[in-house]
């Protein structure tokens, strides 16, 4: 099936850290990678998932949208996810079958009472489920930055959806276990638990690639370029360096591994289910070994996510490219590459959270 009415979009990811940008063509069944590109970004311009820079941005990403690694941008249109640690979930339960009206009600109240900050600052939206509401609110300062610079540089966001959902739209797709993505990035790592494919869970925690090096930095005295340096060297191989390097960063992992083991009990004494297998996503799961060392310490099986399993990568194989597609690695890419899949469905703009200020809403 052709759908030649369809407006093509393009995924973007922006962190502190880094900028992806993906376009996929073909079908949410069939998707086909047609451009990539990533740019890192020079600390201070994003902070926190907050633009600080935002004219640096600009010249960033229009010089990215402009050449890009692999491919084209053929499009004006994005869906965008924001900064998990910038949007604000909550999960409840409906005390009963309600009607529209009631439990539109029934949300405002549940938002009144739980965000940190005034409803009129904040955008929202949500999603009912059987009879749980998952409702997702942003602070409208933090996202209207990044409207503004997407305005400046012609992009047309249609949708702006959370970095969780992303993931597991390209790393769990259909799979209807309960399973845990681990994204630990640079300042945070984020857990979010799925089951039969709907969120249920997302818990942020800082304990992330900075911490490590900070950690490295303390014990053995020396800067945080070198410290990063010797975390991507050795990670968690005991035989390095005497092990010290292992023993340091172990302790760190410790912490991750008993957040995963609290939010494993506290599900299972919900629900009765235990969590099936962990997926790991972000820049800091390439760390050496960590996915063994996790494993063995939660007796489950956890994986790196592979966000290209379902893709058709053939481009990255064409004569041009097949040298520089050596360095990519593709779960810095797991969650652009999720929002990119949304816009493969038949309404991008309804196919879940939508936080992209619009009409209604309170
Ligand atoms: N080979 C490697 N081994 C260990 N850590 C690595 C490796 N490559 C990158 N990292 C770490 O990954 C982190 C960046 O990951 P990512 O791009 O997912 O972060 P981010 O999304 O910008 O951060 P956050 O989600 O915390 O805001 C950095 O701390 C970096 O040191
Ligand atoms: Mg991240």
């Amino acid at each position: 099936m052709f759908n030649f009415f369809k407006k093509p979009t393009f995924g973007l990811d922006i962190s502190d850290y880094s900028i992806e940008i993906i376009s996929l063509e073909g079908t949410v069944e069939k998707p086909r990678l047609s451009a990539l590109g990533r740019e890192i970004l020079e600390p201070g311009i994003v902070e926190d998932g907050k633009i600080l820079e935002k004219e640096k941005l600009e010249v960033i990403l229009r010089a990215l949208l402009e050449k890009l690694k692999f491919g084209k941008i053929k499009t004006k249109k994005l869906i965008f996810a924001l900064p998990e640690s910038k949007t604000f979930l909550h999960f409840f339960e409906l005390p009963e079958v309600l009607e529209k009206e009631r439990i539109e009600k029934e949300i405002k109240l549940q938002a009144m009472h739980t965000f940190p900050f005034p409803l009129k600052e904040l955008y929202f939206d949500f999603k009912v489920g059987d009879k749980e509401v998952l409702l997702v609110a942003a602070q409208k300062d933090i996202v209207d930055d990044y409207l503004e610079v997407f305005k400046n540089v012609e992009i047309q966001p249609i949708a702006l959806e959370i970095e969780s959902i992303s993931l597991a739209r390209s790393l769990i797709g259909n799979q209807k276990e309960t399973i845990l993505i681990a994204d630990i990035g640079a300042r945070t790592t984020n857990f979010s638990l799925f089951d039969q494919n709907r969120l249920r869970l997302s818990i942020s925690i800082n304990i992330a690639g900075d911490r490590f090096n900070q950690a490295l930095m303390e014990k053995s005295n020396i800067s945080f370029q070198e410290a990063e340096n010797l975390k991507k060297e050795i990670g968690l191989d005991p035989e390095k360096k005497e092990g010290k390097v292992f023993l340091i960063l172990q302790k760190e992992i410790q912490e991750i591994i008993a957040e995963i083991k609290k939010i494993a009990d506290y599900f299972q004494n919900k629900t009765g289910k235990k969590i099936e297998k962990v997926i790991l996503a972000g820049g800091s799961a390439i760390l050496h070994h960590l996915p063994e060392y996790l494993a063995e310490n939660l007796e489950k099986p956890v994986s790196i996510g592979d966000p290209w399993e379902k893709i058709n990568i053939d481009i990255l194989k064409e004569k041009e490219y097949f040298e520089k597609a050596l360095e990519i690695n593709p779960i810095l890419y797991a969650t652009v590459i999720g929002s990119t899949l949304r816009g493969l469905t038949k309404e991008p703009e309804k196919a879940g959270i939508n936080l992209l200020p619009r009409e209604r809403k309170f």
